[in-house]
């Protein structure tokens, strides 16, 4: 018996990496699930895992940067499982390049796997599950990246796109009685070992797990999270943390509301010690001095 028996679950990007521990996970509760990647022999891998483990899946190496991808993709899961109740958004793709030298490329590239992908594999799965009348969940992947990362432009932004589809389309799915979440995830993958510091060197990394986030993909695919929607969740190692929603802050007043007099006469008092540090690291803020001119 698993939480997610007589469930049919989608993962796209599930051959390796996070991915793939999604697809265990999501099995190993009872699901049937398609393992889609675009590279095939690796979502076969994953699937003979499942089999071996004695759990039920069906490649798919569909490109879900595409909507005839992302429509095969779910349709496949509907002929082959008679449903689709879960979309895992997992698939992704990094061109980092400062933003001063990324191509318009390396920029479309990164929003049509991310945030192109993840709109449209969530549209056609929320469109089956209202058809079915059954609900379901999707689960959408954010990174932390998205509070700003050096080099990368594309996918901060796609990311940060991806919180966005995901607060949105709670709201609006939740007639349909389907669920919006998206995970924040950690592991050492393929993806992960690009990772380079601000100074564009590589940095060293323990070694973290990175089949551990998917326990709880399942668990928010589950009944169990019902009442689980339009959150974010930072996942892998040993945590589950909630990633706090974007939120106003301090603010300040005036009658009438402030003119650029008021402003320049005001507002360093006001905010100077307020303001928030940016990006992932979260470095104290470091612009306190002002930013010049390079030789100024
Ligand atoms: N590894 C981390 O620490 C980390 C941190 C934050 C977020 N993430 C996110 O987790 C997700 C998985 O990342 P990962 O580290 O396992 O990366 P990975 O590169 O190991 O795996 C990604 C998989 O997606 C597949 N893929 C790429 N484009 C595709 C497409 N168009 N259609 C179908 N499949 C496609 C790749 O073939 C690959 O197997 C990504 O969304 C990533 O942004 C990872």
């Amino acid at each position: 018996m698993g939480i997610l028996d007589g469930k049919a679950a989608v993962v796209t990007g599930g051959g390796r990496g996070i991915g793939r521990g999604h697809c265990l996970h999501l099995a190993e509760q009872g699901a049937a699930v398609v393992v889609n990647d675009l590279d095939a022999d690796e979502a076969a891998k994953v699937v003979e895992e499942i089999a071996q483990a004695g759990g039920k899946a069906t490649p798919n190496s569909s490109d879900i940067s595409t909507r005839e991808g992302a429509a095969a993709l779910i349709a496949q899961c509907v002929d082959e499982f008679g449903a689709v109740h879960a979309v895992v958004n997992n698939a992704g793709n990094v061109r980092d390049r400062t933003f001063l030298k990324m191509s318009d490329e390396e920029f479309m590239s990164v929003v049509m796997v991310h945030q192109a992908g993840t709109f449209m594999c969530s549209q056609e799965g929320a469109r089956r599950m209202k058809e079915q009348g059954t609900g379901g969940a999707i689960v959408n992947t954010v990174s932390a990246a998205h509070f700003g990362n050096f080099g990368q432009t594309n996918y901060a932004a796609s990311k940060g796109a991806i919180a966005s589809m995901t607060y949105t389309w709670a709201l609006e799915l939740a007639r349909a009685g389907i669920r919006v979440n998206a995970i924040s995830p950690t592991g050492s993958t393929r993806m992960s070992s690009t990772y380079r510091g601000a100074d564009g060197k590589e940095v060293e990394l323990p070694f973290i797990d990175p089949t551990r986030n998917g326990a709880f993909v399942a668990f928010l695919c589950s009944d169990h999270a019902n009442w689980v929607s339009g959150q974010i969740f930072g996942t892998g190692g040993e945590r589950v943390v909630i990633l706090e929603q974007p939120a106003y802050g301090n603010a300040m007043y005036k009658d009438g509301g402030w003119g650029v007099d008021d402003l320049v006469a005001h507002f360093e008092t006001h905010m100077r010690k307020e303001l928030e540090p940016v990006g992932l690291m979260k470095n104290p803020y470091p612009f306190h001095d002002g930013i010049k001119p390079p030789g100024r």
